[in-house]
């Protein structure tokens, strides 16, 4: 059993990559080890929200993490900005960040690049997300290939805490799928599918219903040589439908390759829309559910609850370790 911290930012409706390249794992590990899963909405304040969709946002996601299996009973879900301790060890950690490794992230590059406002929050995501998994002894964090930096990152900066002040946190390991770990665009395979994908055709979301995500497929991108086979470099578009359909089916690259052989990209794309279409419909039909409920807010409640407790404790340690705070005198 092994103590594992993911999260999820509440910035707009998730996608199918969130959830190929995370969600869906979350869910397999949950079983045999301690899991925290988190609404990080300190971490989406880093660029512009409106304040009502982030609200809605934050309990829609906490939705889909239940539809999509994550057991409150097992797991503990919660919403970052209820657990204190992440935004103070955040600072904290901030302090052992160095400016230049910060501006070096990708995500800020890309997240900052030609804008002319950028929020100091962008540059120091990076210790906040350390905080958010040292905080609870992680052991293990799932997550997409996009965050490996970023992972890398807290590992360099736990370590460096540990060598300056007590060695108190567990360095974590970083867990990437072995397919799915990077679902890219429907209409550009060579860039990463994103919630923020300014052409809808780009993005297949959690929520879409059936027949736009049919659609979507039918009109993905691909080649014109006609052969369903796996090279990324020279068939992008072909290659990430064949991610997709894996990563929805469990059946391996090889075996689809050898099942459309001799067949033509219209059979192949319909074969992926049922498939998605099977992962994401009885997902979507639970969240409807639970959307409605008044469920969701006693769960996030008692997640709070038990996150606080674990992140409070080392909080705790980390300021001891600096000295920040005082000891008090014994009476
Ligand atoms: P976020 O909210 O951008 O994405 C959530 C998870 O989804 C994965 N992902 C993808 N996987 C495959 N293909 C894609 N196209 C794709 N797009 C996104 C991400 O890799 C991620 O695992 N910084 C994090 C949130 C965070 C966090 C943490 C994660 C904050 N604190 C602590 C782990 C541990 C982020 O922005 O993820």
């Amino acid at each position: 059993m092994k103590t594992i911290f993911s999260g999820i930012q509440p910035s707009g409706t998730l996608t199918l990559g969130n959830y190929l390249g995370a969600m869906k794992h979350f869910v397999d590990l949950q079983a045999d080890n301690q899991c925290y899963f988190c609404i990080v909405d300190e971490h989406a304040i880093t660029v512009p929200q409106d304040r009502l969709a982030l609200r809605k946002n934050i309990k829609s996601l906490a939705a889909l993490y239940i539809a999509s299996g994550i057991d409150p009973e097992k797991s503990v879900l919660f919403i970052q900005s209820e657990v204190p301790a992440h935004t103070q060890l955040g600072w904290m950690l901030q302090t052992v960040s160095y400016i230049g490794e910060l501006e070096r992230m990708t995500q800020f590059k890309d997240k900052s690049d030609g804008k002319e406002a950028v929020s100091a929050g962008l540059l120091t995501y990076p210790p906040l997300m350390a905080s958010d998994i040292l905080l609870y002894n992680t052991e293990m964090v799932p997550v997409g290939e996009d965050q490996k930096q970023h992972l890398e990152l807290t590992r360099d900066l736990a370590h460096r805490f540990n060598q300056k002040f007590n060695d108190i946190f567990t360095i974590p390991e970083i867990s990437i799928p072995k397919v799915g770990a990077r679902i890219m665009s429907l209409q550009e395979p060579t860039k990463k599918m994103s919630k923020s994908d300014e052409n809808q055709k780009a993005t297949i979301f959690m929520l879409d219903t059936d027949k736009q995500i049919e659609k979507k497929i039918k009109s993905a991108v691909t080649d014109s040589d006609g052969v369903v086979t796996f090279d990324r470099e020279n068939k992008p578009g072909i290659s990430n439908l064949l991610t997709i359909y894996a990563s929805c089916t469990g059946e391996s690259i090889n075996q689809l390759v050898t099942k459309y052989e001799g067949k033509g990209y219209g059979e192949f794309k319909q074969d992926v829309a049922n498939a998605v279409i099977a992962t994401l419909h009885p997902i979507k039909e639970r969240y409807d559910a639970l959307i409605e409920s008044h469920e969701l807010d006693d769960l996030l409640d008692e997640g709070a609850d038990k996150a606080n407790f674990v992140a409070t404790k080392m909080l705790r340690k980390a300021k001891k370790a600096m000295g920040l705070g005082r000891v008090k005198k014994k009476k």
